[in-house]
């Protein structure tokens, strides 16, 4: 082999400097490639506490486990020899056209993930085309969210409490700050065993015990946000410190029943979906009510452990609900595929949770960015993989779901 010093106008072409990117947030966001990546950058940034009160599910946490797995072990069939360069990833949902067929989905104590919170979620939403949703358990006002992300779409989650009067006034307050769809949250007659927030102590606000001031050291901008932003309180809610689940145990009303969900609907003018649906029996009954959706959901495997895997119900409710009542579904979904997943099986749209809440904690609003860019990347490329260009061509015989638990006998 023949050797040669290596010439300057050989080189110039490999030598490709990156621009530097300054600011901490930015690199670390870029860097991360994955949701599981921004799940990582999360944990490293933030207290155990609020940490795990996010992570973590129910009992010993086998629903969550089994619901990502069930995304995990789908087998994708593409077709080929397709003109996929061009795809479109948007739908009509209730009425309203979006960007991507996922939203963002209801979740409590928000601020106490990061600081920026609702607006954060709610802001990052609408610039990409989605749907938000405050929880009852918000930490951001009804108002406060509307006013700080004018002309997005903005839906609310109804918990019903024992006092029904103030219940409704918060759907009332939503109504008139322009939120226009109702989710009905029918999963939590009581609170689920989340066992890590029990072991941690966890309480609503955090407390400054030793232990929780040792876990703070290495997370200084949390604590510095945290000290130095509006107090931790539940916007909708009166003050509350306890832990979360006496607080959910004084509130969530365990004799809800299906009387009240249409009464409930007939007080609201925008579309009522319920979300915690987890049977073909109870959808097809909620079809036959008039619902507008039906969300199939254990809520994130954080009530009932063992509970379904959404994902696995969804031909039989869509078969059983036929097309005048969407079908959606979240719990488990990390990914894009796992959303391409979920609308080939049967799913109208999905919602996602964790998902959003990682990439606020790694990185506030700009963290939810990243999150809606690399589901939206991953969603868009498993399409063209797929050989699909719009979500109506994509359907069963795109995906096959393998289960590794069928029933005995
Ligand atoms: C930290 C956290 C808080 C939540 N709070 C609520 C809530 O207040 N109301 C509600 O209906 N669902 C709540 N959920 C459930 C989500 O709306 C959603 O059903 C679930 O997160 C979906 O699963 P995923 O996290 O795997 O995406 C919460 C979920 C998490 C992770």
């Amino acid at each position: 082999m023949d050797r040669q010093l290596p010439k300057r106008h050989d080189l110039a072409p490999l030598l490709k400097f990156k621009r530097p990117v300054l600011s901490p947030r930015e690199r670390r966001l870029t860097a991360a490639l994955t949701v599981e990546d921004l799940r990582r950058v999360a944990k490293r940034r933030t207290p155990k506490a609020a940490f795990d009160y996010t992570d973590g599910a129910a009992d010993g946490e086998i629903t969550l486990a089994r619901a990502r797995q069930a995304f995990a072990d789908v087998e994708f069939h593409p077709s080929i020899l397709r003109d996929v360069s061009e795809v479109d990833t948007s739908r009509e949902v209730l009425g309203k056209r979006v960007s991507l067929p996922f939203g963002i989905a209801p979740t409590g104590f928000t601020r106490m993930m990061q600081a920026e919170g609702e607006v954060a979620g709610a802001t990052a939403a609408t610039a990409a085309g989605i749907p938000f949703a405050l929880s009852t358990m918000g930490t951001t006002s009804i108002e406060d969210v509307a006013a700080a992300d004018p002309g997005g779409r903005h839906w609310f989650q109804l918990y019903m409490w024992k006092d029904r009067d103030r219940s409704m006034a918060l759907v009332d307050r939503a109504a008139k700050a322009g939120y226009d769809t109702l989710l009905v949250t029918v999963d939590v007659p009581v609170a689920g065993a989340r066992l890590r927030d029990v072991r941690n102590g966890m309480t609503i606000p955090p407390t400054l015990t030793p232990r929780t001031v040792a876990n703070a050291i290495p997370r200084p901008a949390w604590w510095f946000n945290f000290l130095t932003t509006e107090p931790l309180a539940f916007a909708s809610l009166d003050s509350w410190s306890g832990t979360v689940a006496d607080l959910l145990d004084t509130m969530f009303d365990p004799t809800v029943t299906y009387d009240d969900l249409t009464w409930i609907r007939d007080q609201w003018p925008g579309k009522v979906v319920v979300k915690g649906v987890q049977s073909v029996s109870d959808a097809a009954r909620l079809a036959e009510l008039g619902v507008d959706a039906i969300l199939l959901s254990n809520h994130g495997g954080r009530q009932l452990d063992r509970a379904p895997v959404p994902f696995h119900l969804l031909p039989d409710v869509r078969r059983e609900v036929g097309d005048a009542t969407e079908v959606w579904v979240d719990t488990g979904i990390m990914s894009g595929q796992d959303v391409v997943s979920a609308v080939a099986h049967g799913a109208h749209f999905t919602l996602v949770g964790r998902a959003y809440l990682y990439g606020l904690m790694a990185g506030g609003r700009e963290g939810v960015d990243r999150m809606i860019e690399i589901l939206s990347g991953q969603i868009e490329r498993t399409m063209r993989l797929l050989g699909v260009r719009t979500l109506d061509e994509l359907g069963p015989e795109h995906v096959t779901a393998m289960r590794r638990l069928g029933p005995v006998g």
